[in-house]
């Protein structure tokens, strides 16, 4: 409403550009459910001419950072309405395996950021969206000479009780550090998942050369890679087993 989750989102969106230019990257808000009157009464400024997301939008993505100033300790019902409204998706799992990072601001220091964060994330589970925390190496979590949003729930801004604290500096390079990890996990998983299809073909087409040349064979290469397969279980104590 203040723009500081949209100032958030424009440093992300440099820390994402600096890893891979290729990189297709577009900034959506939510519709808003409250009425101009109120708004008004809320000294909202202008929104920032960004599209309006819809639920399909979603569906085209391999990551989403999904940026909330919070409300009472969690996203805005403008979000929860929006989100609600992707049941579609649901349905065909649509966002299964896409990955999703968070950021916030929270107008107080203990204003909510990590429960805002925290509660999103059942959102997620129930998409089958992976999350992405922080992660970020910067030393500035540990230092206390000043005050900052943000921690390993994502990248935050505190902005004072009237809205008036510019997001600062070193919470502009945290969000940064947010976009440009983001992206580097989310980039590592779509090309390596494009190798392994590349190879799957290439073992597949060789079955098939195989095959021609021995129809007689009773198990194909595949078939055989498939049946040695090792089924991981993880177990309670220390070990993993199969
Ligand atoms: C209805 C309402 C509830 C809010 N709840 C919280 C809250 O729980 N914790 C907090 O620190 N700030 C709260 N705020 C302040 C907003 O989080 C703050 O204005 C917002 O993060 C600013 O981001 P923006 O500039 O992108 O709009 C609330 C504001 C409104 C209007």
């Amino acid at each position: 409403m203040y723009t500081h989750v949209y100032q958030l989102a424009q440093e992300i969106k440099k820390g994402i550009e600096s890893t891979d230019s290729s990189i297709q990257l577009d900034l959506y808000q939510v519709p808003e459910t409250l009425p101009q009157e109120v708004l008004t009464k809320m000294y909202a400024p202008p929104k920032p001419e960004l599209p309006i997301i819809t639920p399909e939008v979603l569906a085209e993505a391999d990551g989403i950072l999904f940026g909330f100033p919070t409300r009472f300790g969690s996203m805005p019902a403008q979000f929860k309405s929006f989100l609600d409204s992707t049941g579609k998706l649901w349905s065909s799992g649509s966002l299964n395996n896409k990955f999703a990072g968070i950021f916030s601001s929270t107008a107080t220091q203990h204003g909510g950021q990590e429960t805002t964060a925290y509660t999103a994330i059942t959102y997620l589970a129930h998409h089958g969206i992976i999350y992405v925390p922080l992660v970020s190496k910067l030393p500035y979590f540990g230092q206390t000479d000043e005050i900052i949003g943000g921690g390993p729930w994502g990248s935050g801004t505190i902005t004072g009780s009237d809205a008036s604290r510019p997001v600062s500096d070193r919470e502009k390079e945290i969000a940064r550090d947010q976009g440009k990890h983001f992206a580097e996990v989310v980039s590592t998983y779509v090309k390596g998942k494009k190798v392994i299809e590349t190879e799957k073909k290439k073992e597949e087409s060789s079955d098939e050369i195989v095959e021609s040349i021995n129809p007689t064979r009773s198990i194909s290469k595949t078939e055989k890679k498939k049946k040695s397969k090792k089924n991981w279980f993880c177990c309670g104590k220390n070990d993993l087993v199969d």
